[in-house]
């Protein structure tokens, strides 16, 4: 087999191992995905200075992300399901993440839950809070991740109402996944996921099993969570999350100037500039065309962390050029998962860990600290 030597050939990796229905929750986006693609291309769009004659023999990666030492500025971040994509998914992405050196964010809709992972990894992690209507089980989960020693909780905003993703529905995406007659042949085809994943122990939310009834039970994915989400959620909510944790909190999807003023004057620690992977509004933004003004606007307050596209070192340089201090990675990372377990991902940080060294030394920068627009071309 040739050597994996980008992102693209551990997507291409994932598809051949893991179902359909799986490998296109993660890869693709909602609607008519016009958001998904643009995310890429507004980044691709972007063009790096090339300087030369610079000594770069001395260069550095390394930084700070909320206070936490990371040896490069990129965080896992939250994705459902995860355990499905290779059994005991979220413990793998969590130890890979901790040798690596970079934070590793569990999502409510993870299959291992914050205890397994807490566990399982000696140093914290950072934990993902969707707010459900049951707010007395919503403050119990902020509870267990205060107890599991989580050192950032990530509240996600932008997820109240679901968009509708149209692949999970024709593929009948459900949890835990079923054979069903339509992926008899396809799951057939990957037998190594089947006997890891589909006769593993743990194959549902396990965050929410026992504890939010028809966790394990209801068909699709979509009408769960249009169940249990709370749509009515406000900025009071935030409040009440911020009363109830401690420590570190990142607020994350923010894509408008407005919103990002507000969420910049609740204290948060940083916010996440973040369409949700083109998953969510169809139609918004591509985040990298956004993040420049939310930057300049509040990132004096507030520390700006960047998702949406991000499928290189090179994409998070661009990223860092454009007022963003780190990125979070979520198909990225899944790639690697799906493709390798624990091993793929760390080649996934690898592969980006490189891709920025080399590529911040050809724009005649040294260190990642010093990144700013000066890379980009002005017309950027
Ligand atoms: C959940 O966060 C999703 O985007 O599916």
């Amino acid at each position: 087999m040739a050597p994996v030597t980008s992102i693209a050939d551990l997507r291409s990796i994932a598809q051949r191992r893991i179902p359909r229905a799986i490998f296109e929750y993660a890869d693709r986006g909602s609607y008519s995905e016009s958001t998904l693609r643009d995310n890429s291309a507004a980044l691709a769009a972007l063009k790096l200075r090339q300087r030369v004659m610079i000594d770069v023999s001395e260069r550095n990666l390394a930084t700070t992300m909320i206070g936490q030492p990371v040896t490069m500025p990129v965080a896992i971040a939250p994705t459902g399901l995860t355990g499905l994509f290779h059994a005991d998914g979220e413990i793998l992405g969590a130890r890979a993440a901790q040798a690596f050196g970079v934070p590793f964010t569990l999502s409510t809709m993870s299959i291992c839950s914050i205890e397994d992972v807490a566990g399982a990894v000696g140093k914290p992690f950072w934990f993902q809070l969707y707010v459900m209507r049951d707010r007395g089980f919503s403050k119990s989960l902020v509870e267990r991740a205060i107890a599991a020693k989580c050192s950032a909780l990530v509240l996600t905003l932008d997820l109240q109402i679901q968009g509708q993703r149209h692949r999970d529905i024709k593929n009948g995406l459900s949890v835990p996944p079923k054979l069903t007659l339509a992926n008899m042949l396809d799951v057939a085809t990957k037998p190594a996921w089947a006997l890891k994943v589909l006769r593993g122990k743990r194959r549902t939310f396990g965050n929410l099993a026992e504890r939010v009834p028809g966790a394990d039970s209801l068909s699709t994915l979509s009408q769960w969570i249009a169940g249990q989400f709370d749509p009515s959620l406000s900025w009071n909510d935030v409040a009440w999350i911020r009363s109830l944790w401690p420590g570190k909190l990142i607020l994350k999807g923010i894509l408008d100037l407005e919103d990002a003023k507000i969420a910049a004057d609740t204290g948060a620690d940083a916010i996440v500039v973040s369409n949700h992977g083109g998953r969510q509004l169809d139609g918004a933004p591509a985040s990298i065309t956004v993040l420049p003004a939310i930057a300049e606007a509040v990132g004096h307050k507030t520390e700006i962390m960047f998702d949406g596209g991000i499928r290189s070192g090179q994409d998070v340089l661009k990223a860092i050029a454009l007022g963003a201090k780190s990125c979070m990675i979520g198909k990225s990372w899944l790639y690697g998962l799906a493709a390798g377990g624990e091993e793929g991902v760390l080649q996934t940080l690898d592969i980006i860990r490189r891709e920025m060294d080399v590529s911040m030394a050809l724009t005649g920068t040294r260190d990642i600290r010093a990144v700013d627009r000066s890379i980009l071309y002005p017309s950027a």
